[in-house]
């Protein structure tokens, strides 16, 4: 989907929020000359090097290099994306983004915004119904006997749908929801012409998103009985897939897990495992949604945790699911280990049985994905016989076979060789015939093209040889121009955008350029949305230090013969050829003269 949205919305979004008001949440800022500052909250400090200026509306910090607007700080506290982080401060500041902003507002936003409005008042509903002394006796009872708290109840919001035909249709009809709506957001079913209630005597768990948005639920029978009536009834029931619930990609309690401090997640495969765990203190955890895991799911993981750490139940179903999810994660480039918990089916009754410690340690001892892959084979066969070898040694090349890491697999060869006393060569052979077989793949010649690219690329990191002195001449330039036209007028004859010696640089005097060649003022905190990571940090700097870069047009000159003559040097630096060296000497005194002329 393209992600453009208008500077025109994300200067309103960026201007309703004050960014000294935001961060004041996260940082007791103190004022400081023209800024405010304060410890910084992305590393540890004794003393404040963390910055931020309300007239240009950045932060930055001198310690740690972190710095941006107001979308990137919420992105680093709140690690939503940045369309996300957008979302969230314009619903902060009440702005309704308008129709033409089509990433932000697809044709079903309104009907969304209603479901997620509606899901809101069934989960209050269903808590309440929980709450309340007599409906909700029997879910109290139940989430009792599975040693759920009820600090626990609130933090996940649990609640009790109550035996009754249409009590919850009844409370969202007061609430202005049509049935239809109702039932299109998966809380009301439609049978014979009567609606009834989905989620009937269940306690329920509302699904969250990362945004804090309820976008469906399930929910549990109290009882193991499967039957009532004659009818098999499911033990959980979820909500159905609606415009604002996508079962493939969302994960129960992600919104919490992703506020842990650790940095791998452990993925469940059950909501009583997430909370069980979640309430012995152990919060990076989630669930899939009572599907398998997607590609999409193993992507949302990833963008919080380095490594996820599966932890499904001890079962068979729960292993083939496991050895599943391994390979969803690999095919998206994410690791994974495994843990296993023994004598309990799932990490529930595990935690409950031998407490949150034995749980922490067999989350230390997660297996690597690769070798629970081979303990797995190694359990089929008899590998005390040469048959049993020779086929575990055969199926356990082929696993070897789809390992990128050469070091891995060879760390794969000597254990298999050890294990079964087959040597080290004949395993290696197996597992080249593997290769050999399974992924010889021929390698294309070269394209002019991609030669032309790599040639390019070569004179690129040639001539990127940087001097201390040129950097500073041309990041104060930079400060320069983007404040004032007229200086910028003065140095876009003489320097392209093109011509700045870093890739940050020439792309942050780009888009200077650009604000100026359609007339407008460069606006730092729009520019800074072109970047990110180190480039943003390197970029933001040149904008923070506008103050101490207050300068003239004399000023600006005076830069532009210093990055002349700087990059003349690094020339005359790496000129081996004695004449073309002659003439680069004479260039220089021609410019050191023109110098010295205007400075008369
Ligand atoms: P489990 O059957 O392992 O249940 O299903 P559980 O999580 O251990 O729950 P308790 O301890 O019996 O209460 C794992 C997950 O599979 C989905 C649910 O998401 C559940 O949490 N599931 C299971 C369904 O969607 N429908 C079902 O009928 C059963
Ligand atoms: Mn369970």
């Amino acid at each position: 989907m393209p992600r453009r949205i208008s500077d025109d919305l994300i200067a309103r979004i960026c201007d309703e929020n004050d960014i000294i008001d935001y961060v004041s949440q996260y940082v007791q800022l103190k004022k400081t000359g023209r800024d405010y500052s304060g410890l910084c909250p992305f590393h540890h400090e004794k003393t404040p090097s963390f910055h931020v200026s309300q007239e240009k509306q950045l932060f930055h910090c001198f310690g740690c290099g972190a710095s941006g607007n107001l979308v990137q700080f919420v992105m680093r506290t709140e690690n939503l994306d940045f369309v996300d982080s957008l979302k969230f401060l314009a619903d902060r500041a009440g702005i309704i983004i308008p129709e033409d902003d089509v990433s932000l507002n697809d044709e079903n936003h309104a009907k969304k915004k209603k479901l997620l409005a509606m899901n809101k008042h069934a989960a209050r509903f269903f808590y309440n119904c929980l709450k309340d002394s007599s409906i909700g006796e029997k879910g109290r009872q139940y989430f009792i006997k599975r040693k759920i708290s009820w600090k626990t109840v609130t933090v996940y919001g649990l609640g009790f749908a109550p035996d009754s035909r249409d009590m919850l249709i009844k409370h969202l009809t007061s609430k202005d929801f049509t049935v239809d709506e109702i039932v299109e957001g998966g809380l009301a079913v439609r049978r014979e012409g009567r609606v009834y209630d989905k989620f009937r005597n269940r306690v329920m768990f509302p699904i969250i998103d990362v945004r804090g948005n309820v976008i469906g639920f399930g929910g549990r029978i109290m009882d193991d009985k499967k039957e009532v009536n004659g009818y098999k009834i499911p033990k959980y029931l979820n909500s159905p897939e609606t415009l604002v619930f996508d079962k493939g990609k969302n994960l129960f309690s992600l919104n919490l897990a992703k506020n842990a401090k650790e940095s791998d997640v452990i993925l469940c495969e059950g909501y009583m495992d997430v909370i069980s765990v979640y309430q012995a203190g152990i919060k990076n955890i989630v669930a899939t949604l009572g599907t398998a895991i997607t590609e999409n799911q193993a992507k949302l993981m990833m963008r919080y945790a380095g490594e996820i750490l599966i932890c499904y139940d001890s079962d068979e179903a729960g292993t083939k699911a496991a050895l599943r999810a391994i390979d969803i994660i690999s095919s998206v480039g994410g690791r994974s280990r495994v843990i296993r918990l023994k004598n309990a089916k799932d990490p529930d009754e595990y935690i409950n049985k031998n407490g949150v410690e034995k749980f922490k340690e067999a989350v230390k001892n997660a297996m690597p994905s690769t070798e629970f892959k081979i303990s797995l084979i190694k359990k089929q066969y008899d590998t005390t016989t040469a048959d049993g070898k020779i086929l575990f040694v055969d199926e356990a090349a082929k696993i070897l076979a789809g390992i990128k890491d050469a070091v891995e697999v060879d760390a794969y060869i000597t254990k298999i060789a050890d294990d079964t006393g087959i040597s080290r060569d004949a395993v290696l052979g197996k597992y080249r015939e593997k290769t050999s077989k399974n992924t010889y793949r021929r390698i294309p010649l070269k394209t002019e093209y991609q030669k032309k690219n790599e040639r390019k690329e070569r004179e690129i990191v040639r001539e990127e040889k940087i001097t201390p002195g040129l950097i500073a001449a041309e990041k104060r330039l930079l400060a320069l121009i983007s404040q004032s036209k007229k200086l910028y007028r003065i140095a876009e004859k003489c320097i392209k955008a093109d011509d700045f010696s870093t890739p940050t640089y020439r792309k942050l005097a780009k888009l200077i350029y650009e604000s100026y060649s359609h007339d407008n003022t460069p606006e730092p905190a729009i520019i800074l949305n072109s970047f990110s990571g180190d480039e943003l940090a390197e970029a933001s700097e040149v904008f923070y230090n506008l103050e101490v870069y207050n300068g003239d047009e004399a000023t600006v000159k005076e830069l532009l013969y210093t990055i002349t003559l700087e990059k003349l040097d690094i020339r005359i630096n790496s000129e081996t050829d004695a004449v073309s060296l002659a003439e680069l000497f004479k260039e220089r005194e021609k410019v050191l003269e023109e110098k010295n002329m205007w400075e008369e």
